[in-house]
C-alpha cells in the first residue's frame, strides 16, 4: 500500500479560525461517565475467549473473498485507535469528562482492532493447512488466492502505513468546536456499528459474524454516548448548530482519509453489509433517523443535500448530490 497523502482541505470548515485549548470542552458529564463504566462493566465481552477460539472453528469454506476483504480493512481502521485516541485526548486536555471516557472508550477500540487481528491470524493458519490439502477446483483456487491476499496485506506492511498517515491526519481537524466533534465522532461511530451489524448478518462464516456483533454492541454504545454529548452542546448553546452542519457536510470515514485505496474498498464494503439496494436505503433511512434525533429534520436535511456525503466529505468534481424529494421520498416510505 502505498503512502497516503493527508486531506486537509476543509470544503465547509476551511476558514473556521481555530479555539483556543481552553474552549476545547463539552458539557460537564461525570455521572454519564460512571453509567457508561458501569455498563462496559455489565456488558464487556471477553477478549480472552475470542482469541481462544480455535483456528478449526473459522469455516474457511463459508468464508468468501469480500468477507476478508471486509475483515482487513476494518482492522486496518481499528488499528488506527492509538492515533486516534491520542488527538482526542489533546484536544480535549481542558475536559475531565470527555477524557474520562475516552481511556474506557480506547480500551474497547482496541479490543476491536486485536479481536480482528487474531481473526485473520487464524484465517492464514487455516489457509496454511488447507494447502496440505490440494483442492484442484479452480474457482477454490482463486477464491483462496483473494483471501490469502487479504490476509497477507493486513498482516504486514498496512498497519504501519495506516499509523504513518494518521499521524498527519486523524480526520477531524484542529479548527473543530467541541460540538463539531462530538458530532463527527456520533456519526462515525453509529455508521460503524450499522457496518459491523449488518455484515455480521450476511457473512455465512459463523465466527467473523460473532466478532463483528460484538463490535457492533461496543459501537453502539459509544454512539449513543458522543449523541448525548452533541444534543448537550447544543441545548448549551443553540447558536453552534451552524457549525456543526457545515462539519457533517464534510464528514467522511476514517477510512477515507487513512486508506489510500479506500475508493475501491468502500463500495465493496457497503456491497459486502448492505447488498441490495433495499439494504442501502434501509441504511440511509436509519441514519438520516439518528441525525435528525440530534439535530432535527431540517438541519439533517442540509447535511445531506448540501454536503459531500456520497463522496466521504470530499469534494466531489461531478458535484453529485442527494436531492431532498428523493430522501423526502426514502424516510416516508420508511414511516408509512
Ligand atoms: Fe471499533
Ligand atoms: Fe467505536
Amino acid at each position: 500500500m502505498s503512502k497516503l497523502k493527508a486531506i486537509d482541505n476543509y470544503t465547509f470548515t476551511g476558514n473556521q479560525p481555530a479555539l483556543p485549548a481552553s474552549m476545547h470542552k463539552t458539557i460537564p458529564s461525570p455521572e454519564q461517565v460512571v453509567e457508561f463504566f458501569k455498563t462496559h462493566e455489565r456488558v464487556t465481552w471477553n477478549l480472552t475467549e475470542i482469541l481462544e477460539i480455535p483456528w478449526t472453528d473459522i469455516n474457511l469454506d463459508l468464508l468468501t473473498p469480500a468477507d476478508a476483504y471486509v475483515a482487513e480493512s476494518a482492522m486496518l481502521v481499528e488499528s488506527n485507535s492509538p492515533d486516534y485516541v491520542a488527538n482526542l485526548l489533546e484536544y480535549f486536555k481542558e475536559d475531565q469528562d470527555a477524557c474520562d471516557f475516552m481511556m474506557m472508550w480506547a480500551i474497547e477500540e482496541w479490543k476491536h482492532y486485536y479481536a480482528l487481528r487474531d481473526y485473520i491470524t487464524k484465517i492464514r493458519i487455516g489457509l496454511e493447512a488447507q494447502k496440505q490439502n490440494v483442492d484442484t477446483r479452480p474457482e477454490h483456487a482463486e477464491r483462496l488466492a483473494k483471501i490469502e491476499a487479504s490476509v497477507k496485506r493486513a498482516l504486514t506492511e498496512e498497519v504501519a502505513d495506516v499509523r504513518e498517515s494518521s499521524e498527519q491526519n486523524w480526520g477531524i481537524p484542529a479548527h473543530y468546536t467541541p460540538a463539531q466533534v462530538v458530532a463527527n465522532t456520533t456519526l462515525q461511530e453509529f455508521v460503524t456499528a450499522d457496518f459491523y451489524r449488518n455484515h455480521a448478518r450476511h457473512t455465512k462464516e459463523p465466527v467473523l459474524a460473532k466478532i463483528e456483533m460484538l463490535l457492533a454492541k461496543d459501537e453502539t454504545r459509544h454512539e449513543m454516548f458522543y449523541e448525548q454529548r452533541t444534543k448537550d452542546c447544543l441545548k448549551h448553546d443553540p447558536e453552534a448548530m451552524p457549525m456543526v452542519i457545515e462539519a457533517l457536510k464534510e464528514f467522511g470515514m476514517p477510512g477515507a482519509y487513512l486508506l489510500d485505496d479506500y475508493d475501491d474498498r468502500r463500495p465493496a464494503m457497503e456491497q459486502a453489509a448492505f447488498p441490495t439496494l433495499a439494504d442501502k436505503k434501509a441504511a440511509f433511512v436509519r441514519l438520516f433517523a439518528k441525525m435528525e434525533r440530534i439535530l432535527g429534520r431540517a438541519a439533517t436535511m442540509r447535511v445531506f443535500t448540501e454536503g459531500n456525503y456520497l463522496t466521504d466529505g470530499r469534494e466531489d468534481p461531478s458535484k453529485k448530490k442527494m436531492r431532498p424529494e428523493m430522501i423526502t421520498r426514502l424516510i416516508t416510505r420508511k414511516l408509512a
